[in-house]
């Protein structure tokens, strides 16, 4: 047995800084990390061992806390290394400090455009052995045509099965529970299909603007930001057909198929499913904020919100809308589900009595839970035969008074443990990349070819009144 060792690369960067090492040094606190394991930490900046730890010390944090000298420990097995990853020619002090370990996990927290290059470069240095493995971050391109061209280019050094593409939302606690929630339980699967369903919502509010990413984001956009991964990967979650077993390839061959039946949004549709949206000025979290374009100190016409109407072609979704929304610098801080089951077909109480159909939520964040609404008779005499209320049975997760509330975790922690054991379930194949990709670009050229601009909506609302319009033109509401 050799020792793994995990290289990662852009170690001093954002990325690196606010999620991984974090999330390592959880590992660490709770002694999840292999023993034996190496850490070196690469970066392009000229480094003394001392200041990475310096810097290491005074900028890691994690929100349930590190005692213990979790982080010391972390330290001792990181080495600091700082090159150019690119250039085969500098690859020799990391052979050097690889040694004879096969077990090598390349993590690659660094620019997209260098995904390609420092392939190349380990495979140019004879670098990659046949256990390594690669961590990808997203975005994984812009478009179909670049994602392709960012595949191809790491595949000529890794094979697919090593290659291991992060959507941290997979890595979520409250998204494995979908899993959970579907595949482990008996009285959700034969009401999960057209026939009790009728609708679905995913909504993903953030309360943040853009902040100091500016001019990523500007390039990005909400639909690519955020729908072409971490909303679609919802999406198959909620949709696909159970797997034939908890593996990667069985759980990704479902997920896949959801994505090759999502209905291309064509250039007719473009109006009456899809709405953009840019935040104006306003009130974020109480205090008085910027609008998008001030912050960036010019016009732009990229969206920070959207809404979609989307609909999956297949037999068990065929005429349920599944409605799409987020954005930046919304009312709330919100992710949610909300499965919204069929109207009763015939009502015995009476035209007075309202009875909203019922809803399955799933709350992903803040709150993490799953809530159930129920109509029940109001307790107590009236003098109305039967009188009724809607309740919700409430499971929730992080509540504090739960005894089986989960210590806070960072999503990257679940997805950091699966890549050291070599476990790809949670990550994402080329082809899903892909069939995302084939399903966003169209409504991108949509909005170009009808010169459609994101609409305006002040910063603390819930978007642009069009997002609205979207859902009640069909006949249906969003859970405010
Ligand atoms: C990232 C996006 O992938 O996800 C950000 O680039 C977004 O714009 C973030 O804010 C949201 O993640 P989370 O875990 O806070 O919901």
């Amino acid at each position: 047995m050799t020792r793994p060792v995990l290289v990662l690369f852009g170690a001093t960067g954002d990325l690196a800084t606010r999620m991984l090492f974090p999330s390592l040094a959880a590992l660490e606190r709770d002694g999840l990390l292999p023993d034996d394991l190496r850490i070196i930490a690469a970066s392009r900046s000229e480094m003394s061992a001392e200041a990475f730890r310096e810097h290491l010390a005074a900028e890691v944090s994690h929100p349930s806390g590190l005692p213990g000298g979790a982080l010391d420990r972390l330290c001792e097995r990181t080495h600091y290394l700082g090159f150019n990853a690119t250039n085969p020619d500098e690859m020799g002090a990391l052979r050097d400090l690889i040694g004879a370990s096969s077990d090598r996990l390349f993590y690659l927290s660094t620019s997209p455009s260098l995904y390609g290059p420092i392939s190349k470069a380990l495979k140019t240095a004879g670098l990659i052995t046949p256990t390594s493995r690669i961590v990808l971050e997203k975005p994984i391109g812009k478009d179909l045509a670049s994602s392709h061209a960012v595949n191809a280019a790491v595949s000529e050094a890794f094979f697919e099965r090593q290659i291991f593409r992060v959507d941290h939302y997979l890595g979520k606690e409250t998204v494995q529970n979908l899993l959970a929630l579907r595949f482990a339980n008996t009285i959700f699967e034969p009401l999960w299909n057209s026939r009790s369903i009728d609708h679905v919502q995913i909504t993903v509010a953030e309360t943040l603007g853009v902040e100091d990413r500016w001019d990523y984001y500007d390039d990005y956009g909400a639909l690519r930001d955020m729908v072409q991964n971490h909303i679609l990967q919802l999406v198959c979650l909620l949709a696909m057909e159970p797997p034939a077993r908890f593996d990667p390839e069985s759980v990704r061959n479902e997920k896949v198929k959801v994505l090759r039946s999502l209905r291309p949004i064509s250039p007719d549709m473009i109006d009456t499913h899809t709405v953009r949206g840019q935040y104006g000025a306003g009130v974020s979290d109480g205090a008085a904020v910027r609008g998008y374009a001030q912050e960036g100190g010019r016009d732009s016409l990229t969206e920070t919100f959207v809404a979609l109407r989307a609909e999956v072609d297949n037999w068990r979704w065929a005429g349920v809308p599944f409605f799409i929304r987020t954005g930046k610098r919304l009312a709330e801080r919100r992710t949610e589900i909300v499965v919204q089951f069929r109207e009763l077909p015939h009502s015995i109480f009476g035209p007075s009595q309202l009875l909203p159909p019922n809803q399955l939520v799933i709350h992903l964040q803040p709150k993490e839970g799953v809530s159930l609404t129920l109509m029940n008779k109001r307790p107590g005499l009236s003098s109305e035969a039967m009188p009724l209320e809607q309740l919700a049975l409430d499971l929730l997760l992080n509540d504090s008074g739960n005894p089986n509330r989960a210590v806070r975790r960072i999503a990257y922690e679940r997805l950091m443990l699966d890549a050291l054991a070599g476990n790809s379930t949670l990550f994402v194949r080329r082809d899903e990349v892909e069939a995302a990709w084939d399903w966003i670009d169209p409504i991108i050229a949509g909005w170009k070819a009808q010169r459609i601009g994101p609409k305006s909506y002040a910063s603390g609302s819930w978007g642009p009144g069009s997002a609205f319009a979207l859902i009640a033109g069909v006949g249906r509401n969003w859970r405010e």
